[in-house]
């Protein structure tokens, strides 16, 4: 086992499990405590072609100085000097970093060089064990962790999986060696979308129900004079939420002036004639008010919102005498101001 996948409700984590890794690369690198002269294995036909094997031997009588016969893995026993040491630090690339996991790096330590997580090696783990030889070379080839192999697209597809729901199955996950993976994929629960709010003064164009199902779309009307501000339609998403807030149903407004004329749309109008004397919601009405000092007349517009339309400050509503007796001098009749008259 090379990678553990975690499963969370936002996504993945991955982290690297090089325990395992570790234990049995242990077992096939071996070292040289745990082979005695006897159990040490004779030296590897073809070995020489691959590293410098030190001379053999069979007990530290054939070796001189301080050389000792020491079991060299594939070069079986040689004559070694244990002190001495391999390279140390190592200079690796940015791919991976490297561990000493014996006190000093000399004959027989061991060396883990692990891969940053994305990154592997040629035979597709992401973690090897070197050990210092009787040549002070670190055994194997240079470890070279590269990205973007089969081995980690496969994860890496897994990575992608994430449920914006509760995961039914395994929270987790292990990538094997021989690239399965050891527990079957878990499956995002189906989320449901809970009834939405009520529209006041609208219809819902759907069966009402105690739950809907994802992509279950809800249609909206609003009651007669009333108007739809918002989306006509709103749709349960993968993730148990409504693509939008309900809309709202906005009530007309009452034009409040009786007396004067106002605009509404482009056009000059007395209230009685607009039908109903209302407006729509959203509908600009512009009221004339009269100047401080002089004989005319500027405007001030107010915008109807759901059922509200104020007059302005400036506006007065002017008297019924006044409306039946000077009509003509009604505020909304007189002169319109010169641009600069108004302030
Ligand atoms: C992969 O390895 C696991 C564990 O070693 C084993 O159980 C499984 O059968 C293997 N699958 C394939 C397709 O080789
Ligand atoms: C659900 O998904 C939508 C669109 O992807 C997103 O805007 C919304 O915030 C999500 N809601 C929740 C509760 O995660
Ligand atoms: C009302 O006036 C506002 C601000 O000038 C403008 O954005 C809006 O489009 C107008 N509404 C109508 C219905 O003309």
């Amino acid at each position: 086992m090379c990678l553990s996948l975690s499963y969370t409700k936002s996504g993945l984590t991955a982290s690297m499990y090089s325990g395992l890794l570790l234990l049995s690369m242990w077992a096939l690198a071996g070292t040289a405590s745990l082979w005695d002269s006897e159990s040490c294995p004779e030296r590897l036909v073809g070995a020489e072609g691959r590293r410098t094997c030190p001379r053999s031997c069979k007990s530290d009588r054939d070796c001189g100085g301080k050389r000792q016969c020491l079991c060299d893995s594939e070069c079986g026993l040689s004559c070694v000097v244990p002190g001495r040491t391999c390279p140390w630090p190592l200079s690796l690339n940015e791919n991976s970093r490297a561990r000493l996991l014996s006190p000093t790096p000399s004959f027989s330590a061991l060396l883990e060089v692990l891969c940053t997580p994305g990154f592997t090696l040629a035979d597709g783990s992401d973690a090897t064990v070197r050990r210092c030889q009787g040549d002070r070379q670190w055994s194997g080839d240079k470890p070279i962790c590269t990205g973007g192999s089969e081995f980690f697209s496969l994860c890496h597809v897994f990575l992608l999986f994430s449920c914006r729901a509760d995961i039914v199955g395994r929270q987790e996950n292990f990538c094997q060696f021989n690239q399965t993976w050891l527990y079957p994929h878990p499956n995002c629960k189906e989320m449901l979308c809970q009834p939405p709010e009520e529209v006041e003064q609208g219809y819902v164009v759907a069966v009402q129900k105690t739950e809907y199902e994802v992509g279950f779309d809800i249609h909206y009307l609003c009651k007669k004079n009333f108007l739809l501000d918002g989306p006509q339609k709103i749709t349960c998403l993968s993730n148990g939420s409504w693509s939008a807030a309900p809309p709202h149903c906005r009530a007309r407004c009452i034009i409040p002036a009786e007396r004067s004329r106002v605009v509404i749309g482009g056009v000059k109008r007395w209230p009685f004639d607009v039908t109903d004397g209302l407006v729509p919601h959203g509908e600009n009405v512009t009221f004339f008010c009269k100047h401080p000092q002089k004989q005319c007349s500027f405007t001030a517009a107010q915008t109807c919102f759901d059922g509200k339309l104020e007059t302005p400050l400036c506006y007065l509503e002017p008297t019924w005498l006044q409306y039946k007796l000077f009509p003509h001098r009604l505020v909304s009749e007189i002169e319109v101001c010169e641009p600069g008259d108004v302030e």
